[in-house]
This record gives structure tokens, sequence and C-alpha cells, in this order.
């Protein structure tokens, strides 16, 4: 099964991918069926970028609602979450000494996104420092909320951190936040297609999430989630077309955030192949077998290292971050790269240097055993 699922992949066999979280892979079906959309575009580009798109963008935007648990039309597509959290940022009107709450988890380029806004308005932004090893979910929701304030206006938080890997407690935080009229706002990138997602039932303000990460669609596929309230408050950062014209079947939201112009829509419309190929082969089950290595590798790490866990077993999902004994994180990712064809992130994360492995339906238990012999014998 392994090995069939690994072949739908277009990696390079001679390469050890341990970077799904950082760039997906795609499966050659969803690339093929890209193709197929890029070649009905181009038959006739009139008919698929101005007669058809709405239609094809509410379908693919249905099918994208249900799998990750709310309406199709309370979500529009993005490249990526860094340009939808900016829409939203910039959307929110903050004031002087407004407080946005953060942790020092967060993704970098949305630290930078919420610096500048925060400059820009006069409002504070802060990060709550939650530092390694997170011992328990008590322990981490207290420091947590312990930052909040009176002026505390809204909360941004990674549900899984892009550099520490680790699965947050976001339906607690986004329960607080609604009791004390916070506006939640969930950086859910690494989500979709790696923990079964249900956003009606978390219930956050806002949810921005990646599909072409762990759901494997085409690189430029991700969405903003918006709460009907709310949805008349977040402009897009460009205004076109849908800022004025608009089409009487859609909300002002769909409308001023999706009709775009000549933009190229062909990734979006590939996600409901991406969500077959999930399903074709049992995501989740997959996944759990997954998260098992992901945990039983680590403590193999760990005792090679004699390193401790940055965090609990069940925080993890299908990435660990392990802190590594090294000065140069730069010329380790490349030795690792060079000597052995293993592409993994090593970097520095606040004062620990960490390297951070993802598995995902193409790795196999062999690609650990080779980066833990690789590491060793680097080491050694
Ligand atoms: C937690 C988190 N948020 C947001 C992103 C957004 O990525 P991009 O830079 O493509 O917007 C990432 C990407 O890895 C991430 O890990």
């Amino acid at each position: 099964m392994t090995s069939k699922l690994t072949s739908q992949f277009l990696l390079d066999p001679k390469l050890t991918y341990l970077n799904h979280g950082s760039f997906g892979a795609c499966p050659k079906s969803v690339i093929e069926n890209l193709g197929k959309w890029q070649m009905r575009m181009e038959k006739d580009p009139v008919q698929l970028l101005d007669a058809d798109i709405s239609p094809l963008l509410a379908n693919s935007r249905n099918a994208l609602g249900n799998f990750v648990g709310c309406e199709g039309d309370d979500l529009v597509y993005y490249p990526n979450p860094t340009h939808a959290v900016n829409a939203v940022a910039r959307s929110l009107k903050l004031k002087l000494d407004d407080e946005v709450l953060s942790t020092n988890h967060i993704y970098g380029a949305l630290d930078f996104t919420w610096k500048q806004v925060c400059k820009d308005t006069k409002a504070k932004f802060i990060k709550a420092e939650l530092p390694p090893p997170i011992k328990s979910k008590d322990e981490f929701l207290n420091k947590f909320f312990s930052y909040v304030s009176a002026r505390t206006r809204v909360i941004f938080i990674s549900h899984i951190t892009s550099m520490t890997a680790m699965i947050f407690p976001v339906e607690e935080i986004i329960q607080f936040a609604r009791e004390r009229d916070i506006l939640a706002i969930i950086d859910g990138a690494h989500v979709p297609g790696h923990l079964p997602l249900n956003i009606t039932a978390l219930d956050p303000d806002i949810y921005t999430g990646a599909c072409h990460k762990w759901m494997c669609a085409p690189k430029g596929t991700s969405f903003l989630y918006v709460k009907k309230s709310l949805q008349n408050d977040i402009m897009p950062p460009v205004i076109s077309w849908g800022w004025e014209m608009e089409l009487p079947d859609k909300s002002p939201f769909l409308n001023k955030h999706e009709w775009q112009g000549t933009r190229d829509m062909t990734p979006f419309l590939v996600v409901p192949e991406a969500i077959k190929f999930l399903n074709d082969n049992n995501w989740q089950e997959r996944g759990k077998l997954n998260r098992a290595l992901v945990v039983s590798k680590r403590n193999q790490f760990l005792e090679l290292l004699n390193s401790r866990p940055i965090c609990p077993d069940d925080w993890l999902g299908q990435m660990a971050t392990i802190e590594l004994p090294i000065d140069d994180p730069l010329q380790f990712k490349q030795s690792l790269l060079e000597k052995y064809n293993i592409q993994i992130p090593v970097f520095t994360w606040g004062n620990i240097t960490v390297l951070r492995y993802s598995m995902h339906f193409y790795n196999k238990e062999e690609d650990l055993n080779r980066l833990i012999g690789a590491v060793k014998e680097l080491l050694d």
C-alpha cells in the first residue's frame, strides 16, 4: 500500500522528502486535473473566466466547505494564509492602545504583518511567551490567558504551529474569547487534511487554512472563513470588479473578495479533486498511522540526543520538532541534503536550534530511520 501511494506523487525518488509542512507535494492526479482546467481555460478564456467561473468557484467552495465544516458561502479562496490574514488585519480598524494578543509560536510572516498593522494603528502587539517544554494544557492556557487585559481586542493564534509543530488547544481559546467579546482569529494553515476540522463547531470569528499543504491541492490554494455577522467588515486587499459591480446571486463578501478580473482561478477549481484524493486514500486512517510513527520516532530521537520533548505526545500531529545540539542550522540542513538526500528544515527558534520532520501519504518509516541515522552520523 505504501509504495503504491508513494508512486502517486511526483517527488524525485532519490530524495527523502520530510518537509511537507513547508511546501507540500501534490499527487499526479491533482496536477493532471490542474492541467485539464488550464487547457479548458486556454481553449476559450472568455468562456471559462467570464461565463463559467462563478458557478465553478461556488461548486469548489461548497466542496471545501463540506470538508472543513462550514457553508461554502462563508469562505473565499486566497493564494495563501498570509494574504488572507493581511486582508483581515488591515480591515479591523484597530485603535490607539487596542491590544492584539498572539504567542511566540506565531508564523514569521504573520508576526511581521501584525507588528506593522499595530504600528500603523498605534495598537499594541503582544506575544505571550510560552517557552518549551510545554507540560500540560492547563499550564499553557493559564499562562496564555494571563496576557489578556481589558484592552485585548484580538486573539490571533495558530491551530498547529509552524516552527514548533504543536497542536494548540484552540477550542478553549475560542470559547474564552467569545465570552469576553474578543475577536478570535485562527491560523489553521496546517489543519485541513491534517486533523478533522469542523469550523462551525469550533465557532471562531475568522479562520484561515491552506489547501496546498496537507490537503495536497495545487500551490496557491488557501481560504479565508469569516463568520456571517463580520463579513461586511472584512475587505479584500485588492479593490477590483466585485467592489461595485455585484453579481446578484452572491453576497457582497463573495463579490468583493472573489471577483478579481484576470486572476488565475484554476488552482481553486482543483480543490474537489484534492478532496477526492484524500478520501480515496483514507486520509484520516493514514494520518493516525503517520502520527503514531511521528511520536515513536520522536522518542527514538530524544533517547539518541538525550534531550527533552518540547510538548506532550498528544500535541503532535504528522510533524514533530526536535531540539538539536548544533550551532549552525544552515550547514546542518545542507549536509543532510548534500550527503544524504534528505530535504528537511533545520532552523533556530527563540534560543534553541531545531529540526522539524513531516510525514504524509508518500512517507515511510524508513524515511525517519534514514533521518535518525544521518543525524547520528553528523553529530558523531
Ligand atoms: C502556522 C502557519 N501559518 C501560516 C502559514 C502561511 O504560509 P504562507 O507564507 O504561504 O502564507 C504557514 C506556512 O507554513 C504556517 O506554518
